[in-house]
């Protein structure tokens, strides 16, 4: 197979930031995808519907004429959040989700919930008004390893949510290990995930085996071989329940090339031709579609994209770092020959 003509794929987990570099990213996502679950951790965060509405409006701004691209808003929830204004927010179609960090999990997320428990209300309306909530899955103890976080955030904090709240519909954000699969596949309809290309490509000797590799630096943190094999697998398996989210997160090179270099990789002007290698290498290409163009709508409850994309099998370099509206961003397979190029 030489080309691949799919339905127009989404993104269903993405940092634009904002001002000079969200000018610079937001066309290389509108490139590749018609719409895209845009995560609120800028500083200040999009915690209100107002700040929501406002966001948008600069990211339409920044699409490049002759593209449609729709950017779905997401609501940053601390220990304050108020369940009426996010209500409202999605009953206008401000807001399409919400999304839980664990104070202090990642970049930008010091704002965050400090104990999901005083969110009880909020996630009751959410679960009553049908509204989705993003989470992003890791505890923030000391004294749990980094590498374990994800598999103790599931039994510490998402399994005893899900019992509490079963209607509430639940994305797993950009998994990491087995254990987060596992966990999927065994809940009910109401739990999804996204997986990122990164986490499809690398394990972690890719990140720390000779030399450390701060471009393949990002959180969740790359797991062991045996996770990606698990990621893989359920990528590729034909589940309702997995789908596309890059969780591309730009930071400027010298912010990753640092004595404390910033979690995140900026995966968007390649998104599309790296997942694609995955499912080419897995033999399952003609479970593509679904996974980018389908699973996640039919989850969010929104209409599948009309019109197509191609894909055709062509060498496809990818530069050593990009410049983003003036700032150098290195992006991933940086330096690498890719097998696939969106056409057009
Ligand atoms: C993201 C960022 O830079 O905003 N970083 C990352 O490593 N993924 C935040 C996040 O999604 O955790
Ligand atoms: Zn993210």
């Amino acid at each position: 197979m030489d080309s691949l003509t799919i339905r127009r794929p989404d993104d269903w987990h993405l940092h634009f930031r904002d001002d000079a570099v969200m000018e610079g990213v937001v066309p290389y996502t509108a490139r590749q995808f018609a719409r895209a679950i845009v995560m609120p951790n800028l500083t200040p965060p999009v915690t209100t519907t107002a700040r929501g509405a406002a966001y948008r409006e600069r990211i339409l701004a920044a699409v490049p004429e002759g593209i449609e691209f729709t950017p779905l808003m997401t609501c940053y929830l601390t220990d304050n959040t108020d369940a009426d204004d996010i209500a409202h927010g999605f009953a206008t179609g401000v807001f399409t989700a919400a999304k839980l960090y664990p104070a202090g999990a990642t970049t930008n997320s010091d704002s965050g919930v400090t104990d999901i428990r005083k969110l009880d209300r909020v996630l009751e309306r959410m679960a009553e008004i049908g509204m989705p909530l993003c989470i992003h899955g890791e505890v923030t103890d000391h004294d749990v390893d980094v590498f374990d976080r994800e598999a103790v955030f599931i039994e510490r904090t998402l399994a005893p949510l899900i019992v509490r709240l079963p209607h509430l519909r639940v994305i797993f954000e950009h998994i990491t290990t087995a254990d987060a699969v596992q966990f999927v596949d065994g809940a009910g309809e109401n739990v999804a995930a996204t997986i990122t290309p990164q986490h499809l490509h690398l394990n972690r000797n890719a990140m720390l085996v000779g030399g450390i590799r701060p471009h393949a630096y990002c959180l969740p943190v790359a797991k062991r071989e045996v996770h990606r094999l698990a990621l893989r697998a359920a990528a590729t398996s034909g589940s309702a329940k997995y789908f596309l989210g890059t969780d591309s997160a730009p930071h400027a090179r010298e912010a990753k090339e640092s004595a404390c270099g910033c979690a995140g990789i900026f995966n968007a002007p390649y998104a599309l031709e790296s997942y694609l290698a995955v499912f080419d290498e897995e033999q399952a290409i003609d479970r593509f579609e679904a996974f980018a163009s389908e699973n996640g709508p039919r989850f969010y409850r929104l209409p599948l994209n009309e019109g197509t994309i191609t894909l055709e099998r062509a060498d496809n370099p990818v530069p050593e770092v990009l410049n983003v509206n003036g700032t150098a961003i290195v992006p991933f397979h940086a330096g690498e020959m890719l097998g696939w190029r969106l056409a057009g």
